[in-house]
């Protein structure tokens, strides 16, 4: 069966003025980390990006010092691990492909940083996923390990219907409801894959403007260069 079109949601950075949503992009990132990040890595995304939600340089020292990742190999040639620094790259679930298809019963839980420009209908595909599992429709029999979802093309996911009401406590006491989380998620994948939104927009309204008034002043040179033309 055909899988259903995402529904469009409304979204903070939508539209020509749209911006990010701070206090969205601190809880989309805290049900990442605390939910999503289990399973997917963020490979391309750094500690310090993080600045950009509001974290002071602080907040985001205490955040990568959470993670241990491979520190260089020491005198003896072994590989220990140290705290991270806000340099490093988010720490993946696992350290490679094999070994996060071996514990998610063959099903590989891509990387998510590009995740939102990855797929059609990017963020309001995201919601509708994490929203979108079901009762498989009669007749409909989902194999071991997999599960129905309704905008999941081919419906049959590996994922677990993970994401629920109340799946994190947020640190800003907004109630965790699964729309809540699946919305605030989504808009942090945003910010994850497109960090410059906000500039973009920005310049092209300021390209507009400029190109409107620059308009004006040629017709204006035009009127007064052809005036005496017979
Ligand atoms: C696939 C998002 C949590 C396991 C995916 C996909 C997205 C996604 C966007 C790709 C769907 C596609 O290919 O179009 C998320 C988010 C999560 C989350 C935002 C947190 C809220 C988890 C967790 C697990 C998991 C905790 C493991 C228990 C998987 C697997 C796939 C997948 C195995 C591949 C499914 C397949 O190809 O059949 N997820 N996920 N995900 N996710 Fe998650």
């Amino acid at each position: 069966a055909e899988s259903a079109v995402p529904p469009e949601q409304e979204w903070h950075h939508s539209g020509i003025f749209g911006t990010f949503d701070k206090a969205a992009l601190q809880r989309g990132f805290q049900v990442y980390k605390e939910v999503c990040s289990t399973c997917h890595a963020m490979s391309l995304v750094s500690y310090r990006n993080l600045q950009a939600l509001g974290f002071s340089e602080d907040e985001v020292k205490a955040i990568a010092a959470q993670y241990q990742v491979p520190a260089a190999p020491n005198d003896a040639g072994e590989i220990v691990e140290r705290p991270a620094i806000p340099a490093d790259h988010f720490k993946s679930p696992f350290p490679n492909e094999q070994a996060a298809r071996a514990a998610n019963g063959g099903a590989y839980p891509p990387d998510l940083s590009l995740m939102a420009k990855a797929r059609e209908h990017g963020e309001d595909y995201l919601y509708a996923l994490l929203t979108g599992f079901e009762e498989p429709p009669e007749g409909v029999t989902v194999p071991d390990g997999m599960y129905y979802n309704k905008y999941f093309p081919g419906h049959l996911i590996g994922m677990p219907p993970i994401l629920q009401d109340d799946s994190v406590t947020y640190a800003d006491n907004t109630p965790a409801t699964l729309a809540q989380s699946a919305h605030d998620v989504s808009t942090f994948l945003v910010w994850a894959a497109e960090p410059h939104l906000e500039t973009r927009k920005q310049t092209g309204v300021k390209v507009i403007l400029f190109l409107l008034v620059f308009a004006g002043m040629m017709y204006a040179v035009k009127r007064k260069v052809w005036a005496d033309a017979h």
